[in-house]
């Protein structure tokens, strides 16, 4: 039998990229041959994670992983997140070296060689492409969007005493020590990773910042919402509180917050409006809350198991009679807090205490059940 030539000796792989995608089919191939033009010499891999995009993304980057093996996609499925995608790349690589970046051309990948320049002659952990330090910048964002990224930055740079000008930037290349040392802290919530990695480390990390410019997004739509903004909230939540309050029952329970707003409005609106009768008006007021707060927590707490179609209808009538257990638990301890000459706040706080923590686990356990 003839014995398989051995293959050439090859170098070892240095770089990993990552790029997790959410419907980005139009950008994957531009994003290849420009990876492929800026590091021409570097032993290098692409990572696509990708959250298996209804637009078909992961069938486009399995084709061109046909043709060149130094492609690969890791398709996850009944998942979302960004942030959780790109620990999930970044694991799945041996390289020494590993890069986040987005598909949509937005990052500029000519920064790619000197940030790897830099990892390799510098005492240095981690590269950040920054918009905010002199050479950077955005171009065609709105207003609105700047005030936004800014004031989310200088939040996190308070809050987390972080000393770095972009600590959002989606662009960054570190030692894969770095993911090393912090990985089982990470919170990898919504989409800001590299805040989280920055924040999980357990030594100051050396952290060096070149610049660059955001550009325009290549093809596709953005994926940054509203639910974005509620993420970043969590996830600084997560790293101040966090190690007392798991970040699902505090999202949980502003949500809940809220409810007994729109339970009060609802029922104010019935009696004063409508003049209905108080029982009716209560029972309305009550339905309205709880399906405001399904909805909500089915979009935010749960995001990344979010329930669709009639799933989600069974998840609100299972929601609803979880609650409804959770209300009379309420009203149990605090009645009977109160009778044993507790004050009424106390009384009252220690029922909606009791009747939070019993909805969260409940619906926890029986709604947005994890599926293996
Ligand atoms: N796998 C996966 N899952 N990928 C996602 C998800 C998700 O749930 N959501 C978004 N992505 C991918 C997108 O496909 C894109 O490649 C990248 O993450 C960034 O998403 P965009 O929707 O393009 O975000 P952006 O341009 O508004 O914001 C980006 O740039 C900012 C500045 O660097 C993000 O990287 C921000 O975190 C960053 O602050
Ligand atoms: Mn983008």
């Amino acid at each position: 039998m003839p014995a398989i030539p051995p293959a050439a000796p090859q170098r070892p792989l240095e770089l990993a990229l990552v790029v997790p995608t959410f419907n980005e089919r139009g950008n994957v191939a531009e994003l290849v041959a420009r990876v492929d033009r800026v590091l021409a010499g570097v032993v290098w891999e692409l990572i696509f994670v990708d959250d298996d995009s209804p637009d078909g993304t992961a069938a486009v980057v399995r084709a061109l992983g046909l043709a060149d093996p130094r492609i690969r996609c890791i398709r996850r499925v009944g998942r979302r997140g960004l942030a959780s995608a790109c620990v999930e790349g970044m694991l799945s690589s041996h390289a020494p070296y590993l890069a986040v970046m987005d598909a949509d051309l937005q990052h500029d990948e000519a920064l790619l060689a000197p940030m790897l320049a830099v990892l390799r002659q510098e005492p240095v952990d981690l590269v950040v492409g920054s918009r905010y330090v002199a050479g950077g910048g955005v171009a065609g964002w709105q207003a609105s969007r700047q005030r936004m990224s800014q004031f989310a930055t200088r939040l996190s740079q308070r809050l987390l005493r972080v000393d770095v000008s972009d600590p959002m930037s989606g662009f960054f290349m570190l030692r894969r020590e770095v993911l090393e040392a912090s990985v089982y802290r990470l919170s990898s919530i919504g989409f800001k990773i590299l805040l989280d990695l920055m924040v999980s480390s357990p030594t100051p990390l050396r952290v060096k910042e070149l610049p660059y410019q955001f550009r325009n997004r290549h093809a596709g739509e953005s994926k940054l919402d509203q639910r974005v903004a509620w993420d970043y909230l969590m996830l600084l939540a997560d790293k101040t509180v966090g190690r007392y309050i798991p970040t699902r029952l505090l999202s949980f329970g502003l949500i809940g917050a809220s409810g007994v707003l729109v339970h009060l409005a609802v029922l104010r609106l019935l009696l004063a409006g409508l003049g209905s009768s108080f029982t009716a008006a209560q029972t309305l007021a009550v339905t309205v809350a709880m399906v405001g707060n399904f909805a909500l927590n089915n979009a935010l707490t749960y995001r990344d198991q979010q329930l669709h179609g009639w799933r989600m209808l069974g998840g609100l009538l299972t929601f609803m009679a979880a609650c409804s257990i959770g209300a009379v638990a309420n009203v149990g301890v605090a009645s009977y807090l109160y009778g044993g000459h507790t004050g009424w706040l106390l009384s009252g706080l220690a029922g909606i205490l009791v009747g939070t923590v019993w909805n969260y686990g409940a619906t926890a356990w029986l709604v947005w059940v994890r599926r293996p």
